[in-house]
C-alpha cells in the first residue's frame, strides 16, 4: 500500500505497446538480426541491466546463430528523473570482446547517454563488429550521437514501465509497456 499520492493498479495504466505488439516487434527484430549475421559466427550479446532482461530473454529464443551473453550494469534514472551521470557499475572493459561480433541490447533509447557510454567502452576493445538494438526509441531530441541499427518501434517521449522497464525497481514484470503518470511515481503502485 502506498503511503501517499496516486497508486495505480496495472489495469489503470495507459498501455503504450500491447503484449501482442511487443511479441510481434521482438520476432521482427530477431529476424532482422538473423538476416544480418552469419550462422557460423558467434554473436556476443551485451545486455544492459536491469531493464533489458525481459527483452533479452524473449529475443534470444528467436536467434539461430551461436550466442554468448554478457550483462552490463548501468543506471541513469532515479524514479522518473534522469540522473546527470550514467553509472556503469560493472566494468565493460572486463569483457573480452576484441575480434568478436557484438550486439549491444537495451530496452529503451531515451537520452542515449547509457548506450553511448557502454558502446564507447565496447568499441575501445576493437570488436570485429558492433551493432546496437533497442526495443523502444523515444521521440525526442538527442545530443548524443547514437543511432541503433535495430529499433523495434518509436514511442512518445513519456516515462514508461513494464517489459523490464521500472520506476524505482517496480513494474518490470508487466507483459506490456505502459505510461506511468508523474503522479504515480511518488505514490508507488498497487497490482
Ligand atoms: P538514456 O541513457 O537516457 O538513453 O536512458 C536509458 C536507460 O534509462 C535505460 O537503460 C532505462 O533503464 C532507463 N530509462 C529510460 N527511459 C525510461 C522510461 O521511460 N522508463 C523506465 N526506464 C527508462
Ligand atoms: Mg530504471
Amino acid at each position: 500500500m502506498a503511503a501517499s499520492g496516486y497508486a495505480p493498479r496495472r489495469t489503470d495504466l495507459p498501455v503504450v505497446i500491447s503484449e501482442a505488439r511487443v511479441r510481434h516487434l521482438v520476432r521482427r527484430l530477431a529476424a532482422a538480426i538473423c538476416a544480418d549475421h552469419s550462422e557460423g559466427d558467434t554473436l556476443v550479446i551485451v545486455a544492459v541491466l536491469k531493464a533489458a532482461v525481459v527483452f533479452l530473454a524473449d529475443l534470444i529464443r528467436h536467434l539461430t546463430m551461436p550466442l554468448e551473453i554478457e550483462l552490463v550494469n548501468a543506471r541513469s534514472y532515479s524514479g522518473t528523473r534522469r540522473r546527470e551521470a550514467v553509472e556503469i557499475l560493472d566494468d565493460v572493459l572486463e569483457l573480452e570482446l576484441t575480434g568478436r561480433h557484438v550486439l549491444l541490447l537495451d530496452c529503451v533509447l531515451d537520452s542515449g547517454h547509457t548506450l553511448a557510454a557502454v558502446l564507447g567502452a565496447i568499441v575501445a576493445q576493437a570488436p570485429a563488429s558492433v551493432k546496437t538494438c533497442v526495443l523502444l526509441r523515444k521521440r525526442r531530441p538527442r545530443t548524443v550521437d547514437i543511432e541503433p541499427e535495430y529499433v523495434g518501434t518509436d514511442i512518445p517521449d513519456v516515462f514508461v514501465v513494464g517489459y523490464g522497464l521500472d520506476c524505482d525497481n517496480r513494474w518490470r514484470h508487466l507483459p506490456f509497456v505502459a505510461e506511468l503518470p508523474e503522479a504515480a511515481a511518488s505514490g508507488g503502485g498497487e497490482e
